[in-house]
C-alpha cells in the first residue's frame, strides 16, 4: 500500500546525508540553468535521438573523472541502469553468477538475458570460488563469459562483502566482475566516491552501477566501466536506448550534489553521518540488541513474522519514528526485519530514543 510521508523522526528514508531538502543545492540547480541556456523542460526524446543535450557529456566527463573510470554513462534510475547492462551484456552460453541477496532490479536484468544463472550464498566467498570452478571444469565450455555480480553495501542488509578477496577471485579465473554501488556513494571512500574507489579497486572491476537517489538524494545512476563498455550500452541497452532522457534541472541537480560532496560542507556530512553510524552502533552493544553486522548508513533488526514485524513499526511509529517493516517475500520468510536507515541529520538523542524504544518491544 502507498503511504505518504508524515511528520515522523525519518529513520527510513536513503537520504542519508539529507541532500533531497537541500534549499541550496535546488537553487544553485536553477540558477545554472538559467546562466547557461539551459531553460527546457524535458530531454524531448531517447538520447539517441532529440534527447542528448550538452550537460549529459559535461556531467558524464566531470563524474568519469571523479570515479576514476575510463567511461561513465547516465542512465535514468538505478533500475534502468541495471536492466540495460544485465540484459544487454551477457550473451547465450554465458554465466551469470549473483549473490543471493542481490537487488530486484538486476534479478530482473538478468531475468531479461539469454545467459544461464546461478546464484552463491550471500557474501561467501568460497562458494563463489566453487560455482566458478564448476562452471569452468564441469560445463567445460570454454567460449563462455562468466559475470559475477555483487553490492558495495546490502540493500536489505546493509552488509559488505569482502570486495577484495572477490577481485582476486575473479581475476584468478578470469571472471568479470560487477559491483552495485547504490548504498555505498556519498557515503565511503574519499568526498563520498564508494567502496570500490576506497579500496583501490576500480581498476579490477569490469563495472560498477551507482545511484542518484539515496545518499545523493536527487534522482538518475551512473554506469562506470572502460569507454568500449560505455559505447556498447549506448548501443544494445535497451533500457537506455528506447526511453526519454532525463530532463536538465535532475542533471542539473546532479551536477549541484557532486560539487556539494567534494566541498567542506559535504565532507562534514558525511563525517556526521558516520558518528551516527558509530553512535547507533554502541547503543546497540548498550542495549544488547540482535542486529545483521554493518558499517553503513542501514541497519538491521531481523524479529520473525510479517505480522509481528507490522505490529512493532506500528508501534514505533506511534511513538515517533518512521521505520519500515521489510516483510516476506522482499526477505526470506523467518529473516522480516525493521530496516533503520540512518542520516547525518539524525541527532544523538533520536537514535538513543528509538533504540530504547525497540528494546521494549523486542527484548
Ligand atoms: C542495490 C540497489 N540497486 C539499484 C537500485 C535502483 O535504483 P533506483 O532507485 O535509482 O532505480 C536500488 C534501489 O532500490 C538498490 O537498492
Amino acid at each position: 500500500m502507498l503511504g505518504e510521508n508524515r511528520n515522523l523522526t525519518d529513520f527510513s528514508s536513503n537520504d542519508y546525508l539529507g541532500v533531497s531538502k537541500s534549499k541550496e543545492i535546488f537553487k544553485n540547480a536553477h540558477q545554472y540553468l538559467l546562466d547557461n541556456n539551459g531553460v527546457q523542460n524535458g530531454a524531448t526524446g531517447s538520447r539517441l535521438l532529440s534527447g542528448n543535450y550538452s550537460l549529459y557529456s559535461l556531467i558524464e566527463k566531470d563524474l568519469s573523472v571523479f570515479h576514476n573510470a575510463e567511461g561513465a554513462l547516465l542512465f535514468n534510475s538505478g533500475y534502468n541502469a541495471n536492466l540495460g547492462v544485465f540484459s544487454s551484456i551477457p550473451q547465450r552460453g554465458d554465466y551469470i553468477l549473483y549473490d543471493e541477496l542481490i537487488h530486484a532490479s538486476i534479478r530482473d536484468g538478468i531475468q531479461l538475458s539469454n545467459a544461464r544463472q546461478f546464484k552463491f550464498k550471500h557474501n561467501d566467498v568460497s562458494h563463489l570460488e566453487e560455482r566458478i570452478l564448476f562452471i569452468k571444469t564441469e560445463i567445460k565450455n570454454n567460449d563462455s563469459v562468466i559475470y559475477v555480480v555483487t553490492e558495495s553495501v546490502f540493500s536489505m542488509d546493509g552488509d559488505t562483502p569482502d570486495l577484495k578477496e572477490m577481485v582476486e577471485i575473479c581475476e584468478k579465473y578470469q571472471v568479470f566482475f560487477i559491483v552495485d554501488e547504490a548504498h555505498s556513494v556519498g557515503v565511503f571512500g574519499k568526498n563520498g566516491c564508494g567502496l570500490v574507489q576506497e579500496l583501490g579497486l576500480e581498476k579490477r572491476v569490469f563495472a560498477r552501477i551507482i545511484t542518484f537517489g539515496k545518499a545523493l538524494g536527487c534522482h538518475g545512476a551512473l554506469v562506470l566501466g572502460s569507454r568500449a563498455l560505455q559505447k556498447y550500452l549506448v548501443n544494445f541497452s535497451r533500457s537506455f536506448i528506447y526511453t526519454t532522457g532525463l530532463p536538465p534541472h535532475a542533471l542539473s541537480t546532479i551536477k549541484q550534489v557532486y560539487k556539494f560532496i567534494r566541498s567542506g560542507s559535504g565532507a562534514k556530512s558525511i563525517k556526521n553521518l558516520h558518528e551516527n553510524i558509530d553512535h547507533f552502533q554502541n547503543e546497540i552493544d548498550r542495549l544488547q540488541l540482535d542486529f545483521i553486522n554493518s558499517n553503513s548508513a542501514i541497519h538491521c533488526c531481523i524479529v520473525s513474522g510479517n505480522e509481528r514485524i507490522k505490529s512493532i513499526a506500528k508501534k514505533m511509529e506511534y511513538n515517533g519514528f518512521d521505520i519500515k517493516p521489510i516483510l516476506s517475500p522482499t526477505v526470506p520468510e523467518g529473516k522480516e526485519r525493521l530496516r533503520f536507515c540512518l542520516h547525518n541529520y539524525n541527532t544523538k538523542k533520536e537514535i538513543t530514543q528509538v533504540l530504547e524504544s525497540l528494546a521494549t518491544f523486542v527484548i
